[in-house]
């Protein structure tokens, strides 16, 4: 399987329960961040970039003029289906819209799955001059903690291709031409335990991921405030929201 099959089945297996299989998928908190990030107005065109269910489409769901998703998992898209104005099953490689079609471009934990920065530079393409581009993503807190975070990640999603520490993903808008650039962070608290149970993995990846909890240097449980109380292991995730103006 190539990395594109392996992102479909992977989340064409998760579909069903993905919008319960993370605390920060429906985290009111993290939504109301995405929101000021992106400042919608009731004029904009929005573009939801890997917009899986819908989650994030939902939050600017009536605030907008138009609302477009596109992803390359039709098990997961067709779930957005109903909130938005049109769905596009397209890679965010390459984009089928017009330069500057949309007032805002909006994508949460896409990026990782990308050839970059080929797909933030289409992002931005398709921005309008002074429209923003939005990105939230899970990354590591810094050096210290970055290589392990992505064994653990890796363990519970093989498809990803990109892991990122805090200031990657503001680079990402920067390099693609987005001044100026902002970002601002969130805190996530994850039952690991839930966490791993996104229905793609295997009860042996599970207990690999718990395993490499228990055994994680000083620095990243300092890091995530790995606490373990009842045998069920809780991570303080941290999540940027950055946005960039296209220039
Ligand atoms: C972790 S989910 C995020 C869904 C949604 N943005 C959210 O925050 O709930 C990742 C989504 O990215 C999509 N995806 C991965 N690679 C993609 C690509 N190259 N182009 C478009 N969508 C992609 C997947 O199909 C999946 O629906």
């Amino acid at each position: 399987m190539n990395e594109t099959e392996n992102v479909r089945t992977h989340f064409a297996d998760r579909a069903g329960t993905y919008d319960r299989s993370s605390a920060w998928c429906t985290d009111d908190a993290l939504g109301g961040l995405m929101l000021s990030a992106a400042a919608p107005r009731p004029d904009h065109a929005v573009l939801d970039v890997a917009c899986g269910t819908g989650l994030v489409s939902r939050l600017f769901a009536g605030r907008v003029r138009r609302l477009t998703g596109v992803d390359i998992t039709p098990e997961m898209a067709e779930r957005a289906r109903d909130v938005l104005d049109e769905l596009v099953i397209a890679p965010a490689e390459e984009l089928p819209f017009a330069d500057g079609a949309f007032d805002l471009v909006v994508c949460r934990q896409g990026i990782q799955f990308m050839t970059l920065p080929d797909a933030v530079r289409e992002m931005v393409r398709v921005t309008r001059p002074g429209g923003r581009v939005v990105l939230t993503h899970l990354c590591a807190y810094g050096d210290d903690d970055r290589d392990e975070y992505a064994e653990i990640l890796r363990l519970r999603n093989p498809a990803r291709r990109h892991f990122f520490r805090a200031g990657d993903v503001e680079a990402l808008l920067a390099g693609a031409g987005c001044a100026p650039v902002r970002s601002q962070r969130h805190v996530s608290v994850e039952d690991v335990d839930v966490w791993s149970d996104n229905g793609a993995i295997g009860e042996d990846a599970r207990e690999a991921i718990r395993d490499r909890y228990r055994r994680a240097s000083p620095a990243f449980r300092a890091r995530h405030a790995v606490a373990e109380a009842d045998g069920r292991i809780t991570d303080r995730m941290l999540f940027v929201v950055a946005s960039g103006t296209r220039v």
